[in-house]
C-alpha cells in the first residue's frame, strides 16, 4: 500500500539548530479540531491529528488539550519511553522563543556548576554533633557539682 510515504529527512548534514520552525502560540491556538490538531509538549510542537484516534488514553483528552500545551497533563499520566519516542514522528516544529514561558533553560546549565552536594548532607550531622556535645557538657556538669 502507499501508507508508507513518512517523509525522513536523512541527509548526511547534522540536524542543525536553523532547521527548526518556530510556531507562535497564536498560530498553535488555531489547530484545535479532531481534524487538525496540534499539541505542546516542552516547547515542542507535535501534529498528532493522524495519532488521535491511535491513542490509548483516547481521543477526548488529547482534543481537551489541542492547540495548547499538554506539558502537565502528559507528564501527569507518567507516560512510557515507547510513548516518549512515538511523539517524534509528530515534531513539527517548536515554540517561538517569545512565547516560552520559562526562558531559563541557559540558567539552569550556568547554575550547576561543579559543587553538587547539598546544605543538607553537611547540616543533619553538624546539629547531631552539636546536640551530642552539649549532651556530653550537661552530663559531665552536673556530675561534676554534685
Ligand atoms: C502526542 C502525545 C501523546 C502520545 C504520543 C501518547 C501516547 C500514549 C501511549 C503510547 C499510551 C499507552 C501507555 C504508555 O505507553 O505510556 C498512552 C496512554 C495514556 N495517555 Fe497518552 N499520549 C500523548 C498525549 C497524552 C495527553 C496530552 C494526555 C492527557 C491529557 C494523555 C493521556 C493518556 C492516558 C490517560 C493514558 C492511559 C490510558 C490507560 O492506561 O488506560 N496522553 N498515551
Amino acid at each position: 500500500m502507499e501508507e508508507e510515504n513518512h517523509t525522513e529527512k536523512t541527509n548526511g548534514e547534522a540536524v542543525s539548530e536553523s532547521n527548526v520552525k518556530y510556531h507562535t502560540l497564536e498560530e498553535i491556538k488555531l489547530h484545535n479540531t479532531s481534524k487538525d490538531t496540534w499539541l505542546i509538549i516542552h516547547d515542542k510542537v507535535y501534529d498528532i491529528t493522524r495519532f488521535m484516534e491511535e491513542h490509548p488514553g483516547g481521543e477526548e483528552v488529547l482534543l481537551e488539550q489541542a492547540g495548547a500545551d499538554a506539558t502537565e497533563s502528559f507528564e501527569d499520566v507518567g507516560h512510557s519511553t515507547d510513548a516518549r519516542e512515538m511523539l517524534e514522528q509528530y515534531l513539527i516544529g517548536e515554540v517561538h522563543m517569545d512565547d516560552r514561558k520559562n526562558q531559563s533553560a541557559k540558567d539552569i546549565f550556568i547554575s550547576t556548576s561543579g559543587e553538587s552536594s547539598s546544605w543538607t548532607t553537611w547540616v543533619i550531622p553538624a546539629l547531631a554533633t552539636a546536640v551530642v556535645g552539649l549532651m556530653y557538657r550537661y552530663y559531665t556538669l552536673e556530675h561534676r557539682s554534685s
